[in-house]
């Protein structure tokens, strides 16, 4: 299957590649990232998006950031800390990035503890340092000579060397990638339980292999019910204004082979009238503890719609977009954008008068009432929320 194949970045022999998905469905360009400035821009821009994708592409940005840092530990800390909170402000609301960041720093710090501790435990560091510094200084250069210093210092004090610390940094963004593959296949397989053969299905903005690592969030059933002969009939809301319904979904399953049918947002309400849509499925950016998920704008008015209409609404939600933290969705932070974009981003000219005044919040959230289930890679999770979500950490 074609489209599995694809995925937002690539990372390979040191190098951080991402598909540029403002280009898409046009181009399939790739952009090496080679600094933190590169990361951030690339969020932002929304070269790289999608929460889980957006995760992912944090970790290695926050090991490309700091790879070819020169100095000691203490140093090195501080300079993790600085560019992990550069990458965080790149985009607010999906709290996969921040979560990313914080397991790659929380990682560290754990492995340097765990060093820490096992030096303290071996016999004399002090003396271990001091003789090997007090050697090397006869015979190499001073420059060399301090650095080698710090290196051992840092292996006494910390019982990790700088090159040991940015080691774990890469293999950190490794496994966050790789899992974030697992739980998408997981969801994939979870998400087919609730789904049947021949069964229409809406979904809104792109929550697809190219939102995630691979295979995609609410999207992995349907590209497994695709390999599986299910047949599903998918409508792609547009998603305005930046039109990830259109550019991505669109592109994504009918690469696939998935009948796709392309709907303006405000069609979703004629097509269930219809009775052409057996369930909705669409990804989060951040569920807050008591199951209120903030998606891509216009999710909340697909959810109130397919309450009226009867049609059950599932949200994929992998644990990195679960924020327990956050206590409800009034406390999500949602961001707000340039109203160009609804001005006169894809139009030739202008659709709308010179300075006119505009309203652009890129998501909004759904309360937890009206979503019929929360699809996680560790099960599927019904109301009430509050208790049920605890449960999936344990
Ligand atoms: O602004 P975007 O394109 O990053 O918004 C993406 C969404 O809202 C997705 O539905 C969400 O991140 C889930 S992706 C698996």
């Amino acid at each position: 299957m074609a489209v599995l194949d694809i995925s937002p970045l690539r990372y390979e022999n040191d190098k951080l590649m991402i598909l540029d998905q403002t280009k898409l469905p046009g181009e399939e360009v790739f952009e090496e990232m080679t600094c933190a400035e590169d990361v951030w821009d690339a969020i932002y821009k929304l070269k790289v998006r999608g929460a889980p994708a957006i995760g992912v592409a944090a970790a290695y940005g926050l090991y490309i950031s700091v790879r070819d840092y020169e100095g000691d530990m203490d140093g090195f800390l501080k300079y993790v800390k600085e560019k992990g909170d550069y990458l965080c402000s790149a985009r607010p609301t999906a709290v996969n990035l921040e979560w990313a960041i914080k397991r790659m720093t929380a990682k560290l710090t754990s492995q340097l503890d765990d060093a820490s501790s096992e030096e303290r435990s071996d016999a004399t560091p002090v003396e271990v340092g001091d003789a090997t510094l007090g050697e090397r200084s006869e015979t190499v250069c001073g420059a060399c000579s301090n650095a080698d210093s710090a290196k051992n210092a840092d292996a006494t004090t910390y019982g990790l060397t700088v090159l040991d610390a940015k080691q774990v940094l890469e293999d950190e963004a490794k496994l966050i990638e790789k899992e974030d593959i697992a739980a998408c296949l997981a969801m994939g397989e979870y998400g087919l339980k609730l789904l049947k053969p021949g069964m229409g299905i809406l979904t809104h903005c792109n929550a697809g292999t190219i939102a995630t690592a691979k295979y995609g969030t609410c999207l992995a059933p349907i590209h497994l019910g695709q390999e599986r002969g299910y047949n599903f009939k998918v409508f792609a809301d547009e998603t305005r204004p930046l039109l990830q319904g259109a550019r991505l979904t669109a592109w994504e399953l009918n690469k696939a082979g998935v009948d796709v049918t392309l709907i303006c947002d405000n069609m979703a309400s004629q097509v269930m009238k219809n009775g052409w849509v057996d369930a909705i499925v669409v990804g989060c950016d951040r569920m807050a503890a008591n199951g209120d998920g903030a998606n891509k704008i216009g999710t909340s008015g697909v959810a109130i719609l397919a309450k009226e209409y009867g049609i059950p609404f599932y949200m994929f939600v992998p644990t990195s977009t679960i924020d327990m933290n956050t206590p409800t969705g009034d406390d999500i932070h949602i961001e707000l954008r340039d109203g160009n974009e609804i001005r006169e981003m894809w139009y030739e000219k202008p659709m709308a008068p010179d300075g006119i005044k505009t309203y652009n919040p890129a998501f909004d959230v759904t309360p937890a009432e009206y979503i019929t289930a929360v699809v996680t890679e560790k099960g599927i999770v019904y109301p009430p929320y509050t208790e049920n979500l605890k449960e999936v950490f344990k």
